[in-house]
């Protein structure tokens, strides 16, 4: 990423860009509207298998040749895609056998996009020779800055060839078909595998399926997914230097183990569509930016697509508002992006996402969106000097692919993990700590506070990490549902949470979940719903006890010391004062600082600094409301060129500012 901003000059501004969709007038006034936009990199190529290879392994550079010339002497820099998310027609006939086969047996055919099955021969071999073919084509060209590979991996398969992926898989990591056995607990319901051949994908079949099974099908559909995008990686590394990545879908999708992939890229790549509009989109916006900061562990990460005026809500397709093209873009950077691009230039006129917003709208340039888009690249080219800076974090918010995996099993109480992630992450960030993601076996020692939101998968490796950052001194606190079963999804004997118990000082015997609608008191005031448990405490000071119903007078919330450091224990889901004030207390023992305090509700600051250890940095201030706020702050801001002195700063309705400091 360094050679990226390097050689654009600061950070990256631009976006998808699908000129095979147009025509040489509109190719015009593209390279106009780019230069007015501050458009310096354009992601190419995403859809353009068809053209590119219009029969099997006949290809056709020229059309693509003659945009990448033009681009180039537009001064755009290209981050050139493999387009191997979306197989020709061709490809289909030829290989009938590749298309993906869902888990009732449906096998899909083309007409869509990601239509493909990542296990089958075919597919991989198509794969590999037209990024082979491009990286050939284009390793030299003076145009192209980076790599993309593929586009948001997704597509899960269960068809012969996953099939029998899936059983070398399973071969490598079990050995002997006893040990499978052991592992799956297949001694209940008979389900005793006697030969490799008898093991198939988890596929639809009467009633619940064995949990063990499931989880490993996640487990190898992620790394046959990763097993591809290496593939495809190594054969453009053999033609050329540039930097490669994938752009990695959204927060609420988990087929990938993102943590895996973050450790094959050169940089981290995501793509983000708030689901909320207003404060909720900000939120939402450094949920997404946090993680992709993470999964690289220290790696630079880059936001590769958002949408300019388009959030995605479970009510359908809503319009952002005024300012959030900026605000969104500068969410991202603050929070260690190195540039904000876009998904798409210019708004389709056909095909099925003709409706999916872009930097140029239908309506053409003269309109609110194109000029907001501009405003924005004017204002990320003011940034540059931020390119290389880093996001410096006290807590970390544990997450795990295999937890989300495992809760997502039929037949389970339901909790749901990505909803568990965002509320631990927004309690955070509404008390204006920026947090990191974190997976339960890494090093923690860097955190003062660890945040577990229902870790009900946690493997022994996962526990000893655990309890070796408590003991070093960390603050952790776990959350309802958690160390329940092994990294086999068996369960934890003994009582809950397993191996943490010692740590958390308690013994949880009982997992009673609640009807919906129905609440519970605290004797701290808060009323709790969706989850109780019955727990001891065996050295835990009691925080907190039930106060109503069968659970009355139980101990609810708990702390306890262990070594040098604290874990606290919340057996139920808070409501969300409750769940604030329990943030807030557990910040202010651990000594976790807000990035700015006593900043109004609806204010997001967020700090990059020098990588020389922070002898410089650059506070971003994020005003999601509607009224104007005074912030006792000085500095530089970046945005308006004006010296803030000790008056402090005025940001306006929905506005930002970006104060160098230092
Ligand atoms: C995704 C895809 C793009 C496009 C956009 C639409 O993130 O990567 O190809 O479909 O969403 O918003």
């Amino acid at each position: 990423m360094r050679r990226i901003t390097e050689r654009l000059g600061g950070l990256a501004f631009g976006g998808d860009y699908n000129p095979e969709q147009w025509d040489e007038q509109v190719w015009k006034e593209d390279d106009l509207l780019m230069r007015q936009a501050g458009v310096n990199l354009a992601t190419v190529g995403v859809f353009s298998w068809a053209l590119l290879e219009p029969q099997q392994g006949r290809f056709d550079f020229a059309w693509l040749d003659a945009h990448l010339d033009r681009l180039h002497a537009n001064g755009v820099a290209v981050d050139l895609a493999t387009p191997t998310a979306s197989p020709p027609p061709w490809f289909t006939l030829a290989h009938p056998d590749a298309m993906p086969v869902t888990a009732d047996g449906t096998r899909l055919t083309h007409g869509s996009r990601d239509t493909y099955c990542l296990a089958a021969p075919g597919y991989r071999q198509a794969a590999r020779r037209i990024a082979a073919a491009l990286a050939e084509r284009y390793g030299a060209h003076p145009a192209v800055a980076m790599w993309h590979v593929h586009n948001e991996y997704a597509t899960v398969c269960y068809c012969e060839h996953a099939a029998a992926a899936f059983r070398d898989w399973l071969r490598a990591r079990y050995g002997t078909l006893d040990a499978l056995n052991a592992a799956w607990g297949t001694a209940f319901w008979s389900q005793r595998y006697g030969a490799w051949e008898q093991v198939l994908p988890p596929r639809a079949t009467q009633w619940h399926h064995n949990p063990g099974h499931t989880l490993d099908y996640r487990r190898f559909w992620s790394d046959e997914a990763l097993a591809a995008y290496r593939e495809q990686r190594d054969a453009i590394r053999d033609h050329s230097a540039l930097p490669v990545t994938t752009n990695l879908m959204l927060p609420g999708y988990q087929v990938l183990d993102l943590w895996k992939f973050g450790a094959e890229v050169d940089f981290v790549g995501i793509d983000h569509y708030p689901d909320a509009p207003g404060i909720d989109a900000a939120a939402d916006t450094a949920f997404g930016a946090d993680r992709a900061r993470s999964f690289g562990g220290g790696k630079p990460w880059l936001l590769i697509e958002q949408g300019t005026n388009t959030v995605y809500s479970p009510s359908g397709t809503l319009p952002k508002e005024p300012g959030d093209i900026l605000r969104h873009s500068l969410g991202h950077i603050g929070r260690g992006s190195e540039g904000a691009l876009f998904f798409q230039w210019r708004q389709s006129r056909a095909g099925a996402e003709l409706w999916h917003s872009a930097i140029v709208p239908h309506a053409g340039p003269d309109t609110r969106i194109f000029r907001e888009a501009a405003a924005t690249g004017a204002a990320v080219a003011g940034l540059g000097e931020l390119a290389g800076s880093r996001v410096h974090a006290e807590v970390a918010v544990l997450h795990d692919a295999d937890v989300w995996w495992a809760l997502d099993t039929r037949g389970l109480p339901q909790v749901d993990y990505h909803a568990a992630l965002r509320r631990a992450h927004r309690a955070l960030w509404d008390a204006g700590v920026t947090a990191d993601f974190a997976h339960p076996e890494h090093d923690l020692s860097r955190y003062r506070l660890v945040v577990a939101p229902s870790l009900y998968l946690l493997s022994d490796a996962g526990a000893a990490s655990l309890r070796r950052y408590v003991e070093g001194g960390g603050t952790l606190l776990v959350q309802h549902f958690s160390g329940a079963v092994d990294g086999s999804h068996q369960a934890r004997l003994g009582g809950y949470p397993g191996p943490l118990r010692e740590v958390l000082g308690l013994r949880v015997e009982e997992y009673r979940p609640l009807g919906a609608g129905e609440l519970l008191t605290l004797s701290d005031g808060s009323s709790v719903e969706g989850w109780s448990e019955l727990l001891r405490a065996e050295g835990a000071e009691v925080v907190a006890t039930y106060t109503s119903g069968v659970m009355d007078r139980q101990p609810a919330l708990t702390r306890h010391r262990f070594g040098g450091g604290t874990g606290w224990y919340a057996s139920t889901r808070l409501d969300d004062a409750g769940y604030a004030a329990l943030i807030g207390r557990v910040l202010g023992e651990s000594g976790a600082d807000p990035v700015l305090a006593g900043l109004p509700a609806g204010v997001e600051a967020v700090r990059r600094s020098s990588p020389d250890g922070g002898s410089r940095s650059w506070l971003f201030l994020l005003n999601h409301g509607t009224e104007p706020v005074e912030v006792a702050v000085q500095g530089y801001d970046l945005l308006t060129a004006v010296d803030v002195g000790p008056a402090g700063l005025t940001l306006p309705a929905r506005g930002a500012a970006v104060l160098r400091q230092g």
